[in-house]
């Protein structure tokens, strides 16, 4: 069984080197070519842990290879995981342009029986415009199927999540099509969930919507304890205790980024707005999550009254820890709302700079990168933690505050204790 794999993003080529890993026979293939180019020579063009390793190891093997050329790519497949972009738009809905694009290629290189998937996250009865599309373009009357298998991966731990997930879903409307998808995964054949294609479209939206809504109800509760002396991290544990609530996704502070849920959970805002039904539980998550820039800048107002000249390290601009990701990434937001402010600002991030610079340049007058935490923190009037990287939980905060001009930082993750920051003498 030989299997294409179109589009080589995040989803993308972590699926192709996931299934190769799996043992099968896998062709990648996107539009840009330099990309394949890259690719296929061991480069990988994103920051995942463990993705170059396994893309080398495979590359080795002869059931893994890239090319630019889709029409023959498809032609030579009998399984297409499709993994392009699905964009947000302004009103909230997904950008399918895409996943169109494709369908009709597929039509027209349908030369033997073809299974689509769809892995890019898709909004619920996309499957049936995939079948229309195909349908509608294909030149011979030669039987395909499509089907629904949602990707769970979180952008940083995207290999161990694709070869330790929790579940497979498959959402299918054929035997035929059941079977090959059963055979692909079989090495996880006791976590496999085979459902109608609708249910396995939903199973991903309702999935991400859900931690996004668990994320901005922490949010919530930490608004109530910044006006009483609740701890937040202590009411999370309290609340995690409880199997039914959990530890994970508790964390209070600047929320969620990412390509994923700011889109997916208005994707599904407006999805269940076109049917009618009453969504407003996630509006107001999305607006909880936005509002929390709003109130970082708030505390750093309260902190320095004015901001205009004043210099601030900005410590994480990775939307999360352990990426490069900067899509969606508070860090955008607060600097843009910084300089308006008139601040100066020194930007330092692990592995995210480059990806910043091209937001905002080197040049900008007043904006600089810094090559270390300690230097971001040079006669800073105050540091800003944006994004929770572990080297900023293991900071010399002597040092830092040596360095400042004021001791004072404002920590959009909770990084720090609040007793063991206070009795160093730092306004936190
Ligand atoms: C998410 C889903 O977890 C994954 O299953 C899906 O396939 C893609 O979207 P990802 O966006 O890569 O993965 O990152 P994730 O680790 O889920 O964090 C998302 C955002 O929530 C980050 O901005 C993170 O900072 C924020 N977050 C996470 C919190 O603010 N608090 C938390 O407790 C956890």
């Amino acid at each position: 069984m030989k299997i294409a794999v179109i589009g080589t993003g995040y989803v993308g080529l972590v699926t192709a080197v996931g299934l190769a890993e799996l043992g099968q026979n896998v062709i990648g293939t996107d539009k840009i070519t330099e990309k394949i180019d890259k690719i296929s020579s061991g480069d990988v063009p994103i920051y995942e842990p463990g993705l170059e390793e396994l893309l080398k190891a495979n590359l080795k093997k002869d059931n893994l290879s890239f090319s630019a050329d889709l029409n023959k790519t498809i032609q030579s497949s009998d399984v297409i995981f499709v993994c392009v972009g699905t964009p947000q738009r302004g009103d909230g809905s997904a950008d399918m342009s895409q996943m169109e694009e494709v369908s009709r290629m597929i039509a027209e290189n349908l030369n033997s029986y073809k299974l689509v998937v769809e892995k890019s996250t898709v909004p619920v009865m996309t499957s049936m415009w995939i079948k229309r599309t195909i349908s509608l373009y294909k030149k011979n009357e030669m039987a395909f199927d499509v089907a629904s298998n949602p990707e769970f991966l979180r952008e940083g731990s995207a290999v161990s999540d694709f070869l330790n997930p929790d579940r497979i879903i498959v959402g299918i409307e054929t035997d035929k099509a059941r079977d090959i998808m059963v055979e692909i995964y079989k090495k996880f054949k006791d976590r496999i969930i085979v459902t109608n294609i609708d249910t396995a479209e939903l199973i991903k939206h309702a999935s991400n919507s859900f931690l996004a809504l668990k994320i901005s109800y922490i949010n919530l509760i930490s608004e109530l304890c910044d006006r009483t002396n609740a701890d937040v991290e202590k009411v999370a544990k309290g609340m995690g205790l409880d199997p039914r609530i959990g530890e994970l996704f508790l964390k209070a502070g600047l929320g969620y980024g990412g390509s994923c849920f700011p889109k997916d959970i208005r994707a599904l805002t407006k999805i269940g707005e076109d049917l009618g039904v009453n969504v407003n539980l996630l509006k107001e998550a999305d607006k909880i999550n936005i509002d929390r820039i709003k109130i970082f800048v708030e505390k750093i107002k309260k902190a320095l009254w004015i901001l205009k000249d004043k210099k601030f390290a900005i410590l994480g601009l990775s939307f999360k820890p352990e990426t490069d990701d900067i899509r969606e990434a508070p860090s955008i937001k607060v600097i843009r709302e910084l300089l308006d402010e008139g601040a100066l600002l020194r930007l330092y991030d692990p592995e995210a700079m480059d990806n910043m610079k091209e937001i905002f340049p080197e040049e900008s007058p007043q904006i600089t990168y810094a090559q270390s935490l300690y230097e971001a923190a040079e006669g800073a009037n105050a540091l800003l933690i944006v994004t929770e990287w572990d080297e900023f939980k293991e900071m010399d905060l002597q040092r830092v505050k040596k360095a400042m001009a004021n001791p004072i930082i404002i920590d959009g993750r909770n990084v720090f204790e609040l007793s063991k920051i206070r009795e160093l003498g730092i306004e936190y």
